[in-house]
């Protein structure tokens, strides 16, 4: 061949030796001819930073993930029609970048319809003024700008060849979100709808494809997936599909008003192994991480600024034990058995009641999975001539059909505590400023105001371009009114202020169930000339549900005065001509920033007085740790560092006194309200400021506190990793540890004790505790028992310190025999730096 032959067969072949082929059939998803079983993870690029993104990605991988999810969130991208923002945090591009580099794949579910906890379930505001449009159903207005942005993400991906088939990381994308919730609202134009956004998706030619979740009718070639708690029960629409899991909810997310939920690991575990049992190949963890709702992102109403979830990873970034830990096991454990999951169907049957054996197996390899799904009671199981035993509620693993490499309700993994360090902020203020205010004027202040005959509901009238909408009356009384006359309110939502004559007469706030107010507020008035300000404010706009949309907000009526001149005699406000004013006028004015001026800085602070802005400076908290603002002191509001969002802040919102459990019970099915921890008290008291939004010195800080409160009183948190523990015992390990299976032994050693570091960064630097023979107690609280070799500390310390990982032998060849014929185990308590 010369040489130009050669450079021609080159340009043929080049692109295709770096692109991807992703197909399916009924068994799994195909990428370049390879059935594969995959691990997924959701971690939404906006609940969290860039600067975050490549460790929560690692310490994703570092967990068994192979793919990243993530929705795509319209509004943020397109805030006003046509304008396009992909800067900072929403830095689509960026993130999928950041996953590739990482080596993970990604799943991006464009919805554009997303859910999500997010703000109006991700549509921007102005699509809710077209004129004829109906959301998610089957009308051209909706389609042609569905359409468009489904495009514009598209093309933005192709253009920087993300997609699989273009050498990129995207493998799977998703088009609409959990219409099959809802669609029988909708009609025969649902039925349309779907088919619609079927062919338009597929026309995208992306060259990977795609998916709808909790759509039982999604038309070929869309692969129908589910979404929930569990998922093992569920069969994709055609035999030509696999059975895919894109939501399998890691835990639940917070509300303000609520409790903090928490699902126990084994039960997450459980899930996962009853899943790919029965036939399951895929499975996304939501979330994996959660995050934070900065800014006014959350859905609502009432969703909490944290978006913690009781994912493997909090909040911070911090890798969360034991559930991090059990579930890089449990995937370890699955990938296993990977060639037989994708090699055949799986043989179900029962070993007895509520006992179920699957089996996969064909040729030379055999992969079984053994389930007791009693809730109560553990089991004692025959399988292939050997005698397996089943703790309640759980799935044991067996990648050649023979030995129990994990059983979902035995957790060996390692544990960790981090704890949250306060600094009062007194400490960190600057000198030379302390706190300054500028008090919010009650009622109208602004020049571009509003008069209209009547009450507005608050969404149109607002856009939601400020949570706060003022509804502004002047009355004039000829008689005098009495003392015992009533304000009566009622509100479509979600909270609000009323103040008489300047002063705050009452509020109320609804919560995640009843939005909706009923309010009788005694107020004072006088005879002659009273203002009536009423303040209204949403926090986070409906995102689930048929016609979301359409649900509204504000004070929509009636509005009455009772109990005129001491009597039965009323007033309906109702269709008087009120006055509007959308926003604040610290909003317009830009005092989030902090730089504007006006701000009072003498020494005595307003305290406990509604709307006032706030201002300090101050120091970050030294070292790199996760921080936080913990805002026990203030009352509601939202919160600035530098100019930044930090999201709504409302610690005085408690959670009612019912329904949490000290010890939850993992057996037995999950719900949202199983488990729930934090009853009566506040549902969020720290708030996560991210470090990339600090500065060493001078960092400005604003608040606008909207019912009273003491900024004094804040304090600030850094979230550190105190220790490292891990206890295994050395009698015969019920399983194969599965950490030993990457040695060269070929992992049927003995069982050693792993210790590591979860940031890449350090290295053990201290041991706290060590014990070799009978220790007890828990991470943070081992003591020594009856029994402990002298060595243990000294051993482990020569093993471990300097490194960032260790392995130690649980065995007397380790450490001498402290106690003959006694079971024994090795405990150990370490910190990172
Ligand atoms: C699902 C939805 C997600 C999220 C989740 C609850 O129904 O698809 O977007 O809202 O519920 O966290």
């Amino acid at each position: 061949m010369r040489a130009f032959e050669i450079v021609l067969v080159l340009l043929w072949f080049l692109p295709k030796m770096f692109c991807t082929n992703v197909d399916y059939d009924h068994r799994a998803l195909v990428i370049d001819g390879k059935r594969r079983v995959l691990i997924s993870g959701s971690i939404h690029y906006p609940r969290s930073t860039p600067q975050m993104w490549p460790d929560l990605i690692q310490k994703s991988k570092d967990g068994g993930l192979d793919v990243i999810e993530t929705y795509v969130f319209w509004n943020l991208h397109e805030p006003v029609k046509g304008q396009y923002d992909f800067d900072g945090r929403k830095d689509l591009v960026k993130f999928v970048k950041a996953v590739a580099e990482a080596g993970l794949y990604v799943h991006l579910r464009i919805g554009p319809y997303v859910c999500a906890e997010w703000n109006y379930g991700g549509f921007p505001l102005w699509l809710h003024f077209i004129p004829g449009i109906k959301f998610r159903t089957d009308n051209e207005p909706f389609k042609a700008e569905m359409k468009r942005f489904t495009a514009k993400i598209v093309d933005l991906m192709k253009q920087e060849k993300l997609y699989a088939s273009q050498g990129g990381p995207i493998i799977l994308s998703q088009i609409e979100n959990e219409y099959g919730n809802i669609d029988s609202h909708y009609g025969s134009a649902g039925k349309s709808y779907i088919n619609w956004a079927a062919k338009m998706a597929t026309s995208l030619d992306t060259g990977v494809p795609w998916v709808m979740c909790q759509q039982g009718d999604a038309p070929d070639p869309i692969i129908n997936t589910c979404n929930g708690f569990y998922c093992d029960q569920f069969t994709p629409n055609s035999n030509t599909k696999p059975k895919m899991w894109t939501e399998n909810w890691s835990g639940w997310f917070l509300s303000f008003g609520g409790a903090v939920p928490h699902r126990p690991v084994e039960d997450l575990a459980f899930a996962v192994a009853r899943f790919f049992q029965r036939g399951g190949t895929f499975q996304n963890y939501y979330m994996y991480h959660g995050g934070t709702n900065f800014d006014r992102s959350t859905g609502g109403p009432f969703i909490a600024t944290s978006y913690d979830y009781d994912a493997p990873i909090d909040e911070y970034g911090i890798i969360r034990q034991q559930k991090w830990g059990h579930l890089k096991d449990v995937h370890k454990a699955i990938k296993l058995c990977e060639e037989a999951l994708i090699a055949t169907d799986p043989k179900i049957s029962s070993l007895g009641q509520n006992l179920e054996a699957a089996v996969y197996k064909t040729g030379s390899v055999c992969a079984a999975f053994l389930a007791n799904v009693d809730t109560k009671n553990d089991k004692t199981v025959n399988f292939s001539g050997n005698s397996y035993h089943l703790p309640a509620w759980s799935v044991s693993i067996l990648p050649d059909c023979k030995n129990v490499v994990l059983n979902t309700a035995k957790i060996n993994s390692a544990s960790a505590i981090s704890n949250f360090v306060t600094e009062d902020i007194s400490s960190l203020e600057t000198s030379s400023s302390k706190w300054s205010w500028i008090n919010e004027p009650v009622g109208i202040s602004k020049d571009d105001i509003l008069s209209k005959t009547g009450l507005l509901e608050q969404i149109n009238t607002t856009a939601d371009r400020s949570d706060y909408l003022w509804y502004s009356l002047s009355l004039d009384l000829a008689d005098d009114p009495g003392s015992q006359t009533v304000l009566h309110i009622e509100s479509l939502g979600h909270a609000l202020h009323a103040f008489i004559n300047g002063k705050l007469a009452g509020n109320q706030a609804g919560n995640s169930d009843k939005s909706k107010l009923n309010v009788d507020i005694p107020i004072a008035l006088v005879s002659g000339k009273n203002k009536i300000d009423l303040l209204s404010l949403t926090v986070g706009l409906q995102n689930y549900g048929a016609f979301f949309d359409t649900v509204g907000a504000g004070i929509t009526g009636p509005v009455i005065l009772k109990g005129l001149k001491n009597g039965n005699n009323t007033l309906d406000l109702s269709s008087r001509k009120w006055t509007y004013q959308i926003g604040l006028k610290g909003e317009d004015l830009g005092l989030s920033s902090g730089s504007s001026g006006g701000w009072n800085s003498q020494s005595t602070y307003p305290k406990n007085q509604p709307l006032v802005w706030y201002k300090t400076n101050f120091d970050a908290p030294s070292g790199s740790n996760p921080v936080a603002i913990d805002f026990t002191g203030m009352g509601k509001g939202e919160a600035w560092v530098n100019g930044q969002s930090i999201g709504r802040y409302w610690p005085t919102y408690v959670a009612s006194n019912a329904g949490c459990t000290d010890s939850c019970n993992y057996r037995g099915p999950y719900t949202s309200s199983k488990c729930r921890k934090n009853c009566g008290k506040p549902s969020q008291t720290l708030y996560h400021v991210p470090r990339s939004f600090l500065k060493p010195n001078g960092n400005t800080l604003v608040l606008f506190e909207e019912n009273g409160g003491d900024p004094t009183q804040i304090s600030f948190a850094t979230k550190q990793l105190e220790s490292v523990c891990s206890h295994v015992s050395d009698s015969h390990p019920p399983q194969i540890d599965l950490w030993n299976q990457d040695t060269e032994s070929g992992g049927k050693v003995g069982p050693a004790l792993l210790l590591s570091c979860p940031n890449h960064n350090q290295v053990i630097s201290s041991i706290k505790f060590a014990s070799y023979g009978t220790p007890l107690g828990t991470c943070g609280n081992f003591y020594r028992g009856r029994c402990s070799s002298n060595k243990a500390l000294s051993i482990v310390k020569k093993a471990c310190i300097g490194s960032r990982s260790c392995s130690v032998g649980v065995s007397t060849d380790t450490f001498g025999d402290p106690c003959r014929g006694v079971p024994k185990s090795l405990a150990v308590e370490a910190t990172c730096a």
